[in-house]
């Protein structure tokens, strides 16, 4: 069985759905779900579900990052997971972090990479004027938001539109995409996906 450990910082809507996708003949499983908030609310989503859950907050660590990594280290070693998946996952990490689970770390993020790494993507992707929005799923790499892109899927930005409702139907975009792509990557599958 492949084990997946899931990394949120919030609500974990999409960590919800990457572990209720894990059933049957999925080949993988999810065997913890880790934040960096002791208050995210899916933790406790992902408790009621049976799922191990562990946190380790932040802001006793000041600017120390190696040393906040540190602790998630410990968590996630003791779990010994195959993929790691970013799910809501807001602390930027260092490049040791990456390159200790390199090639075995997703993240889905909530552009069209290589458009608009960072934060506030839905309100620059209006600002821009652009005609199409959407999600992606990449292989973490150092650099931020820049690694392989293992699928995407896209909206139409519709007259009106706000950065909120975008965020909420490249949300529903992010539901499919992510269990999609997690699927095929715990099978060895590494091609774009996009999805209609
Ligand atoms: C999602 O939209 C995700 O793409 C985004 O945060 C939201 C988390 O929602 N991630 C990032 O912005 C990463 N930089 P969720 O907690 O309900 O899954």
């Amino acid at each position: 069985m492949i084990k997946v450990a899931i990394l949120v910082s919030g609500g974990g809507s999409n960590m919800l759905t990457l572990c209720d996708s894990m059933v049957g003949d999925h080949p993988a499983r999810p065997v913890l779900v880790l934040s960096n908030d002791p208050k995210a609310k899916g933790l406790v989503r992902a408790a009621e579900r049976g799922i191990a859950t562990a946190a380790v907050d932040h802001r006793q660590f000041g600017k120390d990052r190696a040393a906040f990594e540190a602790e998630l280290v410990k968590l996630l070693d003791a779990a010994q997971p195959d993929i790691i998946c970013l799910a809501g996952f807001m602390r930027v990490l260092t490049a040791g972090f990456v390159e200790r689970y390199a090639s075995r770390m997703l993240n889905i993020h909530p552009s069209l990479l290589p458009k608009y790494k960072g934060l506030h993507t839905h309100a620059r992707a209006l600002e821009a004027g652009d005609a199409e929005a959407g999600c992606s799923v990449h292989i973490v790499t150092p650099e931020l938001d820049d690694g392989p892109i293992l699928g995407q899927a896209k909206v139409t930005v519709e007259a009106g539109e706000t950065a909120e409702t975008l965020a909420a139907k490249v949300l529903v975009q992010e539901h499919r995409l992510y269990p999609a792509v997690l699927r095929r990557f715990a099978g060895g599958e590494m091609g774009l996906l996009e999805l209609a």
